[in-house]
């Protein structure tokens, strides 16, 4: 062969890796809304950034017929990349080559790519769709999966690590995605499961489909594993490409700053009247996230899995911060199991990665009752309080109105080293709310009255204006200011600003031990 003969070859070797299974398998995808790996990537990327690596390998199994069944590349499509000009390294499991099943070598190529990313420091997105360990190759395929496992560990709090789901994703294929930061899912067609449908039926007599068992919309909602349900494949492509526009590239530099348009002054008079004069009034404190950040542009995470607090990503003069705030229009913002382990784990996030964190509260304590205890609130909701504690990026925090009880301490109080701590003049700052803590006081006292009812408002009131405000924790100190409503944005934004540099450390030790 001469030069351009062999150059031929290349290409020729090249088109048929890019066909992974075969065109009958990849019509099928396209017959089923699913788009290829090399299509997923296509997307993800900036046009003509991805290089890729591995195209020729294949697997080493001549079990079971493997030794007539090889496909270059082995199902896994690997490289690197720009978003927004910003290298990220990326894995595309192929679907139309047995599965996306994973073998030793399909193991080797993604931990190939971890192991650059680590060195050099940039995240890592999975684009995950497969049936999990290759079946004809046994303990190769699990050793391979272990391989990624403790790489995704290893990773963690270094460099960023995405998962987006797109087929039925089972056993292995699960876990890792799972030792990641965040995973996205598509409605109606991705699945993550350890055992599928068949199995467990045979093992616990259950029919379930594969919607209710491991669904976008179940594992969105109600285990809290994938952070977002996207409508379609495209559409989880896009938030992923939007999640990376507010990381750093690892845990050694600081996340992206970017023109603000969005005058810095700017105030919203609305918010001066926006707290409703009756504490039990529920109001959306996302209208109030929405009026403070930049362009009214908030990234939310999580959105459907405990609502009654609410997390994202946002900009205050173009520099990009964690938001956490209580949700009053959900069970009143109450902290609960799913809601302390949902903030725990986004602030923590936050802190490996030298994102700063406001926090919105308005709070009226934790949740009690039996579901919640023998669920282990206790143990649950140190979480929340561990994170904030343990976390050494800035923190700014604004009450707009209750902080009950340990609530208070827990939402990035001044006690847990809360940088810059503000109330609005509506906050009510004290061991529980005014009802209540009147009835545990004056209860007996009431029923000696002649008008029971009128003593015990009386005393009510008394206390809402001498311990339920702000203005006792400013006195201590605890509360650095009192603001106006309508400044809210430029008192955040001056807050970061002064802590910008923050420089803080926790005692030397291996790691610490959170209430898992
Ligand atoms: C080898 C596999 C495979 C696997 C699927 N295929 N899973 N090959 N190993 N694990 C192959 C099929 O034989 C088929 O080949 C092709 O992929 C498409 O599979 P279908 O079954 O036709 O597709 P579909 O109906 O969409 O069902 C997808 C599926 C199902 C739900 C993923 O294939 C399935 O249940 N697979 C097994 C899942 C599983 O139990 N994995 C092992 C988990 S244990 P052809 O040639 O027909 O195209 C594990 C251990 C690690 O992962 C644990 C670490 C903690």
């Amino acid at each position: 062969m001469d030069t351009l003969e062999r150059l031929e070859y290349l290409k020729k070797l090249r088109a048929e890796a890019k066909l992974g299974g075969g065109q009958k398998r990849i019509d099928k995808l396209h017959s089923q809304g699913r788009m290829t790996a090399r299509e997923r990537i296509d997307l993800l990327l900036d046009q003509g950034s991805f290089e890729e690596f591995d195209m020729f390998k294949t697997h080493r199994c001549a079990d079971f017929g493997m030794d007539k069944q090889k496909y270059p590349g082995d199902g896994v499509v690997t490289g690197h990349g720009t978003i927004d000009g910003r290298i990220v390294y990326v894995f595309a499991q192929d679907f139309t080559v047995l599965g996306g099943s994973l073998s030793e070598t399909f193991a080797e190529k993604i931990c190939k790519i971890m192991d650059l990313a680590m060195k050099n420091g940039a995240p890592v997105i999975g684009l995950n769709d497969s049936g999990g360990a290759r079946i004809q190759e046994g303990i190769e395929s699990l050793a391979g999966y272990t391989d990624i496992f403790l790489r995704n560990v290893m990773s963690s709090g270094v460099i960023p690590q995405i998962s987006a789901i797109f087929g039925p994703c089972a056993g292995g294929a699960v876990y890792s995605p799972a030792l990641t930061d965040f995973v996205v899912m598509v409605k109606n067609n991705s699945y993550m499961f350890l055992t599928g449908p068949k199995v467990v039926k045979s093992v616990t007599h259950e029919d379930v489909t594969v919607e209710e068992l491991g669904g976008a919309d179940m594992h969105s909602s109600r285990s809290g594993v994938s952070d977002f349900a996207a409508d379609t494949g495209a559409d989880a492509i896009a938030y992923v490409r939007r999640l990376v526009s507010y990381l750093p590239q690892n845990n050694m530099e600081n996340p992206p700053v970017i023109a603000c348009s969005d005058p810095i002054e700017r105030r919203d008079e609305k918010l001066n009247t926006f707290v409703p004069v009756n504490p039990n009034e529920a109001y959306d404190m996302k209208e109030i996230i929405l009026s403070t950040v930049d362009n009214g542009d908030f990234f939310e995470i999580k959105e459907a899995f405990a609502p009654n607090i609410i997390i994202g990503y946002a900009r205050y003069n173009g520099m990009s911060v964690g938001i956490v705030a209580n949700q009053p229009a959900h069970n009143s913002g109450v902290l609960d199991i799913d809601s302390s382990i949902k903030g725990a784990r986004f602030v923590r996030f936050c802190d490996c990665f030298n994102i700063p964190v406001v926090t919105f509260v308005d709070v009226p304590g934790f949740l009690p009752g039996t579901a919640q205890e023998y669920g282990g609130v206790i143990r649950n909701g140190a979480k929340i309080l561990y994170a904030y504690a343990e976390a050494t990026i800035p923190k700014v925090t604004v009450i707009t109105r209750k902080a009950y009880g340990g609530a208070y301490c827990v939402m990035s109080s001044k006690h847990l080293r809360g940088d810059i701590n503000y109330a609005w003049p509506t906050a009510e700052i004290a061991v529980m709310g005014a009802k209540g803590a009147v009835e545990i006081l004056y209860g007996r006292q009431a029923k000696d009255k002649d008008d029971p009812a009128q003593y015990l408002q009386e005393r009510e009131q008394e206390y809402q204006d001498t311990v339920a405000n702000p203005y006792v924790a400013a006195q201590r100190g605890y509360i650095d200011d009192i603001i106006e409503p309508a400044r809210t944005r430029i008192r955040i934004i001056k807050a970061l600003q002064i802590v910008e540099n923050k420089r803080d450390t926790n005692p030397m030790k291996k790691h610490g031990n959170i209430p898992l």
